[in-house]
């Protein structure tokens, strides 16, 4: 599909399919299912087609698909019913009229099912659940608990449902990137099967094949100190950082580095000292030389003259100067528990709680240590999860300020020591949320 080229998709809609037996709330725990079965007037056959799981999860928040209004389409779908497989109560053929244009912020489920494959969007619990009895239901790890159950479903309902479900590519942006890669690393792992059992998840695995993470907001309780590493010394800062706090937090990421116990391709071990040369030189200058390449010779000088810097061996200094910072310090555990973490990691009765040590001034307390492992991908990569996904496609803007540059950096380090097929690239230039090679991801998963 060509940039900007609108393509018609006639596709087969389950609606809202319930993916647990007992759901705490089933606005939140269902999924739609997508069959495409004509592009552009075309006949597909997406029958054996890979399955993209394209979560539509932003800030840890909840996502309900029943909200979803798909383009012009008439009503109907299944009734929702825990564990009743959709192609029982067959598909509805939907009517014509979805139209999507391809774009540099485009829907990836909508490209996908424009490219013929099998397109699932979960809904999961979130931060901001709280019941009519002031119960908050989706803090920390209901949302990956949930999207387990939805892959179970689809697995357990194998050959039923359109589509590989051994093929399973999950997608995401930003927590929804997070989200995307630890359900990739934490595929059959039984830290969640206690949680699963009690939603009446299906009897099912729940690995899948591969990952596509854009932006992944992971890595959560080394995050604090991994952007005052990272930003520490941007002076064009917009926003005010204690800098007894900036340098306290950056002084941890050195034992971090050597906790990760990362190398590069040549067998280099990765450390705080050699990581920010590593990052230039494996992602952010060919990110750099990529874009002024695809320039027009007037474009291309003019941005030149605008960054002389950007052309050969730029420094970190040039680089973040360039960049600027995004957040306060901390970063992401708020000394006044107001960001979307802290909400992330509240429990039952509180909104909000610390998750690292560092902001907390001591011992967290109860649950939350258990909740960051659960949360977090790295561990279950360092561990090599046998049933982890093996194939990775990970994306991010090179002036993204919501997280350091190293997550990313770090994370496709860890899966490639790991033996894994990474595919790895930074948008020169593009903040946060962006995608800008969805044909790249097509042929990515076409390639799997
Ligand atoms: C998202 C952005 C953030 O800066 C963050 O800390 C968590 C999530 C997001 O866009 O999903």
């Amino acid at each position: 599909m060509a940039d900007g080229e609108e393509v018609t998709v006639n596709y087969k809609l389950w609606k809202g399919i319930v993916y647990v037996a007992n759901p705490v709330d089933a606005e939140y725990q269902s999924m739609n299912i997508k069959q495409p079965t004509s592009v552009n007037g075309k006949e597909v056959d997406a029958s054996g087609a890979p399955i993209v799981f394209a979560m539509n999860i932003g800030g840890y928040t909840s996502s309900a698909v029943n909200a979803e209004q798909p383009g012009g389409m008439p009503g109907g779908g299944m009734p929702p019913g825990g564990g009743a497989p959709p192609a029982g109560a067959g598909g509805v053929e939907s009517g014509s009229g979805a139209q999507m244009s391809a774009g540099k912020r485009i829907d990836l489920g909508d490209y996908a099912l424009a490219s013929g494959l099998v397109v699932v969007n979960p809904g999961a619990r979130g931060r901001d659940n709280v019941s009519a009895d002031g119960v908050y239901f989706g803090k920390a790890p209901a949302a990956i608990v949930d999207l387990k159950a939805a892959v179970r479903y689809l697995k357990a309902n194998t050959g039923v449902v359109p589509g590989n479900t051994d093929r399973i590519v999950s997608s995401g942006s930003s927590a929804g990137g997070a989200l995307s890669v630890l359900l990739g690393a934490s595929g059959g792992s039984d830290l969640y099967q206690k949680d699963l059992v009690e939603l009446g998840a299906a009897d099912a695995s729940d690995t899948i094949y591969a990952v596509a993470g854009y932006c992944p907001i992971t890595d959560l309780e080394n995050a604090d100190a991994a952007y005052e590493w990272c930003f520490g010394d941007a002076t064009n800062e917009t926003v005010s950082v204690n800098a007894t706090v900036s340098e306290e937090l950056r002084a941890r990421f050195p034992q971090y580095m050597e906790r990760l116990g990362l190398k590069d391709d040549q067998g280099r071990k990765l450390t705080a000292d050699n990581l920010a040369e590593h990052i230039l030189s494996v992602h952010l200058r060919p990110s750099a030389k990529r874009y002024l390449d695809g320039l027009s010779d007037e474009d291309r000088a003019a941005y030149v003259a605008q960054n002389p810097w950007v052309e050969g061996d730029f420094t970190w200094e040039q680089f973040i100067d360039h960049t600027g910072r995004g957040k306060g310090a901390p970063a992401f555990d708020a000394l006044d528990l107001s960001s979307g973490e802290n909400s992330l990691f509240g429990n039952e009765n509180t909104n909000a709680r610390h998750f690292t040590t560092y902001a907390q001034g001591g011992d967290l307390e109860e649950g939350v240590e258990d909740a960051v492992t659960r949360m977090n991908p790295m561990g279950f990569i360092l561990d090599r999860n046998p049933q982890r996904a093996q194939h990775w496609f990970l994306r991010v803007g090179a002036k993204d300020t919501d997280t350091s540059f190293s997550i990313v950096s770090n994370l496709a380090s860890a899966l490639s020591n790991a033996g894994d097929a990474v595919d790895t690239s930074y948008y020169w230039d593009a903040g946060h949320g962006a995608n800008e090679d969805p044909d790249a991801f097509i042929a990515w998963v076409k390639s799997l």
